[in-house]
């Protein structure tokens, strides 16, 4: 049977393997949730950087820029990164050039796996059934906040393992403690969060309803992948 394994943060990338699988980036709040909305919404391609000067260096190649730092817009950047900037028509056909304080550098450290796709609870249940498809392994490489792990990334790692329990086997415990924490908050992922760092943070941004929105399952029927640097669907 193939497996699934998680990776809490990136700083514990130096313990996977990547080469052989394929890998599922994940920023529930608020990275991943864009690109998913973004693309779903008829942008042509997003191209992740991890420094914000390479991202900005691509305005002189056609595209717009977009992403934040310790949750804010940066200035100078086209857009920041709520979810829902991303339902804007006139993005239609666009190509975004995306950094984030966590997401595009957990991308970033994925470098060399076998395939690399978005995860988000917007579209849960077709990147399940993405993964169901074919033999490969799977990690689920959560974003997490600068190195320390958080909540919300491991609910939806843990989703995907009680999603996928019949066909595929926990490589080691984090899945299990993922599934297991998935399942005791399910019901209302709202409230388990409410005390969580992140979206305390996004609260005292005034960034409210981007939280709900973020933790809404099944929103977009997508499976962005990473294709010679850009996501694509
Ligand atoms: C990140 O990449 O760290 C996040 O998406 C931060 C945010 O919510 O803006």
């Amino acid at each position: 049977m193939k497996t699934i394994d998680v990776c809490l943060s990136p700083d514990l990338m130096h313990l996977y393997r990547v080469d052989d699988r394929k890998v599922v980036i994940v920023d529930i709040l608020r990275a991943t949730s864009c690109m998913v909305t973004a693309l779903a919404h008829g942008v042509a391609a997003i191209k992740p950087f991890a420094k914000l000067d390479d991202c900005l260096a691509m305005k002189a190649e056609g595209y717009y820029t977009a992403g934040e730092r310790n949750g804010e817009k940066v200035d100078g950047f086209d857009f920041g990164n709520s979810p829902f900037e991303y339902m804007d028509p006139k993005l239609k056909g666009e190509r975004i050039a995306f950094t984030t304080t966590n997401g595009t550098q957990a991308i970033a450290r994925s470098e060399g796996a076998k395939e690399i796709i978005i995860g988000s609870f917007l579209n849960l249940s077709s990147v399940t059934h993405y993964l169901k498809e074919g033999s490969d392994n799977v990690l689920v490489v959560c974003a997490a906040w600068k190195g320390k792990v958080n909540l919300e990334d491991t609910l939806f790692a843990g989703a995907l393992v009680e999603l996928m329990k019949e066909s595929i086997e926990p490589d080691c415990d984090a899945p299990l403690a993922a599934q297991r924490l998935y399942n005791l908050a399910r019901y209302d992922m709202v409230d388990f969060l409410k005390d969580s760092s992140h979206v305390k943070r996004l609260n005292r941004l005034n960034i409210h309803k981007d939280i709900q929105f973020c933790l809404t399952p099944d929103q977009y029927d997508v499976v962005p992948r990473l294709i010679n640097g850009s996501l694509i669907i």
